[in-house]
């Protein structure tokens, strides 16, 4: 039995993908803020260090592959949070469980980014820096004072920062024999995205937000992209980004890939 490590484990995408490798036969280590096989905050550094130490101590220093979900959407606020959460959350994992993958079985991770990776390039990303040098009282105060936009700033901005932070450890987790992933999901029908709808500063924005593919994704139609980025038929698969937005991606930028 292969052991994968997955975090926002209890709802949405999270709950799709853990389900779905379940199915396939590995045991998975959920992470949450409750309900889950680890319980922690990953908006705070503690947070993050307590759920690096409890999945190394379920897993027994040995991991085959890991997950990472969890996110909170434009509309929550602080807006600071989003980007704790969305990118110090997901690289402290990377970074903290890249030994236990190292002994894992033909070890594989996945990071869900986001359409709105791209909708905010690196070189006009604002958090970009800040997040990258791992400045977090920096990322606050650009959050702090972003205005009304703070939160469409901290969601494009971490999710832009989280990619990038995938393409940058390509060479050295392709060395340490790990493969890493995003996949960058367009609207999904989740929790996350029903708050947002709700939201009067950003409900009108997302349901303007018709894909090529007149619809929203269901969970499972990002889970089973997942399972296959993580199985033996993606060995060769590593350092990239998958859309599966129903074509956005293509019809806002088809000259850039
Ligand atoms: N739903 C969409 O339209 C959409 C589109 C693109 C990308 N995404 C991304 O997909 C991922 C999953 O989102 P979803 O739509 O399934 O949302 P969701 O709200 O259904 O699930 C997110 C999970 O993350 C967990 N989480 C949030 N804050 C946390 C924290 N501080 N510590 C630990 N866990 C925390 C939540 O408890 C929840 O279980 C997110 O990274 C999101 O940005 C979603």
């Amino acid at each position: 039995m292969t052991t994968i490590a997955l975090s926002g484990s209890r709802s949405g995408i999270g709950a799709a993908t853990a389900a779905a490798l379940a199915a396939l036969g590995h045991r998975i280590i959920g992470i949450d803020l409750r309900d889950a096989d680890v319980c922690a905050d990953l908006s705070s550094a503690d947070g993050r260090a307590a759920a690096v130490q409890q999945v190394l101590s379920q897993c027994g220093g040995v991991l085959d592959g890991m997950v990472l979900c969890a996110g909170l959407g434009a509309h929550v606020e602080p807006a600071s949070k989003i980007a704790e959460v969305n990118y110090f959350g997901a690289v402290t994992l990377l970074d903290g469980l890249l030994p236990a993958l190292q002994r894992g079985h033909a070890p594989s991770a996945v990071v869900v980014s986001s359409v709105a990776s791209s909708q905010l390039p690196w070189d006009k990303n604002p958090l970009g820096a800040a997040l990258e040098a791992g400045d977090e009282a920096a990322v606050a105060a650009i959050c702090a004072g972003a205005g009304p936009k703070a939160g469409h700033l901290a969601y494009a901005g971490s999710k832009n920062a989280v990619t990038v932070a995938v393409r940058r450890r390509a060479v050295a987790w392709g060395r340490a024999g790990v493969r890493l992933n995003t996949v960058a999901p367009g609207a999904v029908e989740t929790p996350l995205l029903q708050a947002g709808l709700a939201d009067p500063r950003y409900g009108q924005a997302i349901q303007n937000f018709v894909a090529p593919i007149a619809r929203r994704a269901q969970p499972a139609e990002i889970a089973s992209m997942i399972a296959y980025l993580m199985g033996p038929a993606a060995g060769f698969i590593h350092g990239a980004q998958f859309f599966v937005d129903g074509g956005i991606d293509a019809m806002a930028r088809p000259t850039v890939f």
